[in-house]
């Protein structure tokens, strides 16, 4: 059955594509270029009320829900993957646990001006040497009367040189597991925090990627987020609705790099004819069409389940996997149909294919979502770590 979209969320939707293809369309490839953040793009968006989507409006958010959320979200991938990313982060998983977790006085501190859009949120889970597996960290935080004391380096952290605010995980009791990780609101500018290695990416250019560099920077008490121990499970379900906007990233990406790639179809002639009129390049056509109609009904499923307050970490999982591995596919047939062109900067099909490469690989690679996938079906709930049957 497909899905119906109700009249708010179809508003939603015209209005941020009508948004997207005007303004952040006529930069992106100039940005990709130049590696510069989006920030007009992301005030207009702050404007717009897309930066604190589906915070309350009590907390100065927009009170739209997942499905809404998703829409606007892949209507941002469509024209820069870049915008998008901070977009999603900021949304799915920094508001989200501020608003999910956060005391009042947090709330009213961090996430107001979150939702507003006054400075970007950050996420800093993974390190060196702990990327699919966060339970390995070796950040600390170990506390000192009204502080915690933070040391430790994050890396791949999106958004880290032009955040705010970043939720950092550590931890505090490093005799236990995942039980001794915890969650801590830093603020930019907190002495010790600092800004480390800028990544040279292939794509997403215009988004930053980086270390985070704490050396014994003191967070008050008051900036943990939850109780102490809880930092997992926060991590953890911040990213189930991470992967359903990683979902929608890649879906927007598709759809962009799957309209070029019909219209040069239309408009490009070889042997006397509209290469359009190759049934060799109509079936990859409707392949790609395919494809992304099943990503796209993931996505919205996962995130009505999300809405109606159902356990939907296997559909996030699903459609994160699906979605991120589909738009890989479609964009390198969208390539392929652009032919020599397609291999030039003068077509955006090519940055459509770089940035789509890293959506198998954050917020949780495709064999980490088949564990999860499959954890899920088996029902055995096994752990990674041997020895550990739950
Ligand atoms: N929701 C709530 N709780 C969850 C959960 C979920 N989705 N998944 C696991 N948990 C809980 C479990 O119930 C368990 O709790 P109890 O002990 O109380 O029962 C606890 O967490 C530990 O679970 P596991 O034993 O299953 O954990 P694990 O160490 O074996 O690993 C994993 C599970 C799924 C592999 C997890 O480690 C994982 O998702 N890894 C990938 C990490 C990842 O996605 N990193 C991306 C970095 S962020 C990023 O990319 C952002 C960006 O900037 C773009």
């Amino acid at each position: 059955m497909t899905f119906k979209l109700n009249d708010e969320q179809l508003m939603i939707q015209s209005m941020v594509r009508e948004f997207s293809r005007k303004v952040v369309a006529a930069t992106a490839m100039e940005r990709d270029r130049t590696k510069a953040f989006p920030v007009e793009n992301l005030e207009q968006m702050g404007e717009l009320g897309l930066l604190g989507m589906m915070v309350p409006l009590e907390y100065d958010g927009s009170a739209a829900d997942t499905v809404s959320y998703v829409l606007a979200l892949s209507e941002i991938a469509y024209s820069c993957a870049s915008t998008a990313v901070v977009m999603s982060v900021h949304n799915s998983i920094v508001c989200e646990s501020l608003l999910r977790i956060g005391s009042e006085e947090q709330k009213k501190k961090y996430l107001k001006p979150l939702a507003r859009g006054d400075y970007i949120g950050a996420f800093a889970l993974t390190e060196p040497h702990a990327g699919s597996d966060p339970v390995s960290q070796t950040t600390t935080a170990v506390r000192d009367g009204d502080h915690y004391i933070l040391t430790g380096t994050k890396r791949f952290i999106t958004s880290g040189k032009n955040a705010g605010l970043v939720i950092v995980t550590a931890k505090t009791d490093e005799s236990q597991r995942h039980k001794g990780i915890s969650a801590f609101l830093v603020e930019k500018g907190t002495p010790g925090f600092i800004v480390g290695h800028l990544e040279d990416k292939m794509g997403l250019c215009a988004s930053d990627t980086t270390d985070l560099i704490f050396e014994e920077c003191r967070i008050p008490v008051a900036n943990i987020l939850g109780s102490e121990g809880d930092g997992f499970k926060i991590s953890m379900t911040a990213l189930d609705g991470g992967r359903i906007g990683i979902a929608a990233q890649s879906l927007g990406v598709a759809q962009a790099a799957f309209d070029a790639s019909v219209k040069y179809a239309k408009n490009r002639e070889q042997f006397g004819q509209k290469i359009s009129k190759f049934q060799g390049l109509r079936w990859i056509l409707a392949d790609m069409a395919t494809e992304i109609e099943a990503a796209r009904q993931l996505m919205l499923s996962a995130a009505a389940m999300k809405d109606r307050g159902e356990d939907y970490t296997l559909q996030a999982s699903m459609a994160k996997l699906f979605a991120s591995e589909m738009v890989n596919r479609v964009t390198a047939k969208a390539l392929q149909i652009h032919g020599g062109y397609g291999f030039t900067k003068d077509y955006p099909v090519e940055r459509y294919y770089r940035d789509a490469r890293v959506f198998t690989i954050y917020e949780g690679t495709s064999e980490i979502q088949r564990v999860v996938i499959s954890n899920h079906i088996l029902r055995d709930k096994r752990r990674l770590r041997s020895g550990t049957a739950r």
